[in-house]
């Protein structure tokens, strides 16, 4: 099969990465991509968001599965115009994809069909919502209603913060119209968990769990970032608590979605707070998460073309999805000042040092003629002699190393010993991904 992988990012290499390892796949193709996924897929230079030239490329390569990574193509409706094209798609289509794009829509799915979540209240009216703060009283959780690219959930400590935050979202707007509309949450306590899930129009398959961390420095402080790290499998997923999130939120909502005409197909990534009362869902996204397929996907036994034809398909439930028992962990490599602003163009130093049994999939970065960087851009590695295609960084996450082990220990050792011998000016890391503390 001629399989094209939408998207630029970790998430994407690490799919693409696992892709190439199947039989079935005879030609395999990245949009954009990025210079490692370069490594095992032919990159095509074209925007993950450009829903036309995806389209195009489609048809003129004569794909046969097209594979949708990040969250916007989806809720822009690729999907429909790839099926209408004929070409079979692994990701929702544009309705199911409001579960990740509209936090309203998702509340109210909750809510219908009785699935454990934050109480909620939504506002499109800047004045209302000002006369509501602390209506949950404090820490006051606001969220810009559509996509704002992880950045649009803020959590008030007091009223001061609190109209702060509404003054930016829906006065100064600056999530544009994601935030027409602004859902104020009940505050969750407890410790939180992502649960990726295959989907289909009859089935709900959960993958292995993983452990995101979101903060951007050592013992989670600092802001919040796309994620930094992740570990799978994740501690905190005792058989009980499975148990508990396949009843309580896993089968209701797949019921919901076939009562509510919802064809959903593809990941259904739901974000969890492990409270007193038991798992609530803080969000649901609509595809696979990103860094945490980085630890996931390397553990799959099975073949991921079989899982992603099979779901488009429906035939989800005829596949026999196997694991291995080896623990990953996957350290994020981030330029100095990610998740605020942050310089691009570094070499890349030490990638060619990697063990070859571990895995760096590749974020941000990009090939570029080092004679056309300058030396001043080059950071520590140096101003080359002879100018030739240097691999540097192009984004805030740079690089995620995963390793595997058959403990969490010895993949996170691994991991480490590892990173260690990868530089470029400003990279920064957290030291301590899988170390397990929280139980
Ligand atoms: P979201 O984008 O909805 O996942 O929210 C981003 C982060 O905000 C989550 O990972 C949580 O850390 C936090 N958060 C969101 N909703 C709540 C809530 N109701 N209570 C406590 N923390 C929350
Ligand atoms: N790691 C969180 C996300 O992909 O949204």
């Amino acid at each position: 099969m001629k399989v094209l992988v939408v998207g630029g990012g970790g998430r994407e290499h690490a799919i693409c990465w696992k892709l190439a390892q199947s039989p079935k796949v005879t030609e395999l193709l990245c949009a954009p991509g990025n210079a490692g996924i370069e490594a095992v897929a032919r990159c095509v230079d074209t925007g993950a968001e450009d829903i036309e030239g995806i389209v195009s490329l489609a048809k003129e390569e004569n794909i046969d599965l097209a594979v949708i990574g990040p969250e916007v193509p989806l809720a822009m409706g690729v999907t429909d115009r790839l099926e209408k094209a004929g070409i079979k798609t692994f990701g929702p289509n544009k309705k199911c994809s409001r579960l990740e794009a509209s936090k309203s829509f998702t509340k109210e799915f909750l809510k219908r069909h009785n699935i454990p979540t934050a109480g909620y209240r939504e506002f499109t009216c800047k004045e209302e919502l000002l006369s509501s703060v602390g209506i949950f009283g404090y820490p006051m959780v606001l969220k810009a209603d559509g996509l704002a690219a992880g950045k649009g959930v803020v959590i008030a400590e007091n009223r001061a913060e609190a109209e702060k935050a509404i003054e930016e979202i829906m006065g100064e707007r600056v999530f544009g119209s994601a935030g027409d509309k602004v859902v104020v949450e009940e505050f969750l306590t407890g410790v939180e968990a992502s649960m990726l899930c295959f989907v289909d129009e009859k089935t709900i398959v959960p993958m292995e769990s993983a452990q995101d961390y979101k903060r951007v420095f050592d013992g989670d402080k600092g802001p919040n970032t796309g994620g930094m790290g992740t570990y799978s499998p994740s501690l905190l997923f005792t058989p009980e608590l499975e148990e508990q999130i396949r009843e309580r939120i896993l089968e209701p909502a797949l019921k919901g979605f076939q009562e509510d005409g919802l064809d959903f197909k593809g990941v259904l990534f739901i974000g969890l707070m492990l409270t007193e009362e038991g798992p609530k869902v803080i969000e649901f996204n609509n595809r696979f998460g990103d860094p945490e397929t980085q630890s996931v996907l390397p553990r799959l036994e099975s073949d991921l073309l079989d899982i992603f034809v099979a779901v488009t398909e429906n035939r989800l439930a005829d596949v026999d999805i196997s694991w291995k028992e080896d623990k990953a962990v996957c350290v994020v490599a981030a330029s100095g000042g990610y998740p605020g602003s942050y310089e691009k163009n570094k070499v890349i130093g030490g990638l060619d040092r990697v063990d070859e049994d571990v895995m760096v999939f590749h974020a941000g970065t990009a090939k570029k003629d080092t004679a056309q960087l300058g030396c001043a851009s080059l950071g520590k590695e140096g101003c080359p002699g002879e100018p030739h295609m240097a691999t540097v960084t192009s984004g805030g996450r740079v690089l995620g190393v995963t390793a595997m082990g058959k403990t969490h220990e010895e993949a996170r050792a691994k991991a480490y010993d590892n990173i260690k011998r990868i530089r470029f000016e400003g990279m920064q890391y957290r030291k301590d991904i899988g170390v397990i503390n929280k139980l």
